[in-house]
């Protein structure tokens, strides 16, 4: 008699609800210039039997685990919440609640709350950056400025993305504008932070000023590249006009290796699993720094050849 052949059965699928703002919606547009690696990671979820929802704004929280579906209008009980727009903040109404429900969230608000502040990232991870200084008054400005080594200072937001109000000078040249002005009125106030002289690049990567992006997810590096800025430029923001490269596992340095390896560690014992990006700057003496902590991962332009092997490393990240 031939054996019936019994398939094998596979883990059931999950609810995972991603949280996100209205306003990201188009992140998963083919419109978008990422738009097909966004798109990637819900066909991969959908492979592996996954049921995924959109939850857009506060609103789409409904107590406990339980989300609106804003395409659907179904509520649906959520097994894990991809806190892709960061909703809601460490301390909204609730916060509570949703910490007893047995959703998992990821990145937690907690984590995302920590990098919100690069004053805060600092504090914690110290012997990685650059000696920073924050500023919460105009008359502190010039008198930190001194506190800092080197003839070259940076000036930026603590809170902030995609360069704005990053400032790279001579020291002996930074007065006070409108624009500097306001950001150190803001909450979190400005920091002063010592520049890291990137000009010898690195080896076997770049000759010259530089920005290296690891972005780590489940534990790995699922995905690197390296940022150029524009000739006369000092800022490497893609918003910014520089060129962004994508490296191969194989190019990142040693050094830079055993660097990622520290940074993690210290993150890890104090955040479970997280995904961000570590920026880093590799200094004259070949020694790397860190520019900041994002306290959400980075994702792959749609034609980089490492897409599939992120994808599938949020993936997993994911369904944990
Ligand atoms: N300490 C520093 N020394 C030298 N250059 C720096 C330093 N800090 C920042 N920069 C330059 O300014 C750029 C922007 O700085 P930073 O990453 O802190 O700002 P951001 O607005 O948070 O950017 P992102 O969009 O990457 O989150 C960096 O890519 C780097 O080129
Ligand atoms: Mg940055």
């Amino acid at each position: 008699m031939t054996p019936r052949i019994i398939p094998k059965k596979s883990a059931p699928g999950k609810n995972i609800v991603i949280w996100i703002r209205s306003s990201q919606k188009e992140t998963f547009s083919p419109h978008y210039h990422k738009g097909e690696s966004y798109l990637a990671l819900l066909d991969e979820l959908a492979r592996r039997g996954h049921r995924v929802s959109f939850a857009y704004d506060g609103g789409g929280w409904r107590g406990g685990d339980l989300f609106y579906n804003g395409d659907t209008r179904e509520t649906v009980r959520a097994d894990i919440v991809y806190n892709l727009g960061n909703i809601p903040g460490e301390d909204f109404p609730g916060a509570a609640a949703a910490r007893q429900s047995h959703a998992r969230i990821t990145n937690t608000p907690a984590f995302r709350g920590f990098c919100a502040s690069k004053f805060r990232v600092y504090g914690y991870l110290r012997e990685f950056f650059p000696k920073t200084i924050r500023v919460t008054r105009e008359a502190a400005l010039l008198p930190s400025l001194k506190e800092l080594p080197g003839d070259m200072a940076v000036f930026k937001p603590d809170t902030g993305t995609n360069g704005r109000g990053v400032r790279v000078l001579k020291k002996d040249e930074m007065t006070l504008d409108d624009e500097m002005r306001a950001i150190i009125a803001e909450p979190g106030g400005a920091l002063l932070q010592e520049f890291v002289d990137t000009s010898r690049g690195i080896p076997g990567i770049c000759d010259s000023y530089h920005d290296l992006r690891l972005a780590i997810v489940n534990n790995v590096i699922a995905l690197t590249h390296v940022r150029i800025p524009e000739p006369c430029s000092l800022i490497g923001n893609y918003a910014q006009g520089a060129t962004i490269r994508e490296l191969a596992p194989e190019d990142i340095p040693k050094k830079v290796l055993a660097f990622h390896e520290r940074v993690h560690a210290k993150i890890t014992e104090r955040f479970h699993d997280p995904m961000y990006t570590m920026d880093i700057g590799v200094g004259t003496d070949g020694t790397p720094l860190l520019f900041e902590i994002n306290g959400t991962t980075a994702f792959p332009w749609p034609e980089f050849a490492g897409r599939d092997f992120f994808i599938k490393n949020l993936a997993d990240h994911l369904e944990k």
